[in-house]
């Protein structure tokens, strides 16, 4: 299953401030419509709020705690495993979708939703925004190693916009053992135990 965490984050890992974005980059929501069309995105309670209406054309999924929330357009999810079920069994109306979503996961905020998702992404598609603005909604750290980036393009700035990088990821396919040292509860690797625990035995191999 493909799920994909698509977000504009800061320098400083600012995603937005008092709900709503930092920043105004028009070509960044031209870019965003066009990697989300036809697709099923899934958005936290509060995002959806601050976009204030179910985005055209794509499956909208909301995550709340609020069992009487609704709303139209909307498909109302209470977990992860919900959330992802209903994006990747959604089949889109037109068969002959220029976008072929179906089987993906599109997850597009906030802060909560991308620290909620990020165990399940399997890709990453950022636009690195080069500000250190103010904000009190974050995009989680991403671990070292765990990421291959595959595409990347640079954006320079205008008198009105800044300049930004927009970024593609893939998770890194684990090797065996690195799985067994994300599994040890050290995080160190363990190795088979040796055959000849007497220290001569050692010196000789
Ligand atoms: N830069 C970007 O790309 C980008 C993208 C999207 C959003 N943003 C920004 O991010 C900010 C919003 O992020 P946020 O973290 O405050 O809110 P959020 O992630 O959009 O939504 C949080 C809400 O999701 C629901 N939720 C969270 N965990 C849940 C769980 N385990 N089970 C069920 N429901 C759960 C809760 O809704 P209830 O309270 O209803 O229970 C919670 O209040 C805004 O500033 C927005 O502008 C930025």
């Amino acid at each position: 299953m493909k799920v994909t965490l698509v977000a504009a984050v800061a320098v400083n890992r600012v995603i937005g401030n008092r709900d709503e974005l930092p920043w105004h980059i028009p070509e960044d929501m031209r870019f965003f419509r066009t990697a989300t069309m036809g697709k099923a995105i899934i958005m936290g309670r509060k995002t959806f709020d601050s976009i204030g209406k179910a985005l055209d054309g794509r499956k909208n999924i909301v995550l709340t705690r609020d069992v009487d929330w609704k709303h139209p357009g909307v498909t109302v999810v209470h977990t992860v495993q919900d959330a992802l079920a209903e994006a990747t069994t959604w089949i889109p109306a037109d068969p002959y979708n220029p976008y072929g979503a179906a089987h993906e996961a599109v997850v597009i905020g906030g802060a909560e939703i991308y620290t909620l998702f990020m165990p399940h992404a399997t890709n990453l598609t950022l636009t690195e925004v080069h500000l250190n603005p103010v904000g009190d909604a974050f995009f989680p750290k991403l671990r070292l190693g765990e990421w291959d980036r595959v595409e990347t393009a640079r954006v320079f700035g205008t008198p009105t916009t800044p300049s930004y990088r927009r970024s593609v990821s893939r998770r890194r396919k684990l090797t065996p053992i690195a799985v067994k040292t994300l599994e040890s509860p050290t995080g160190r690797i363990k190795f088979p135990p040796p055959k000849h625990t007497d220290a001569t035995s050692y010196r000789n191999i």
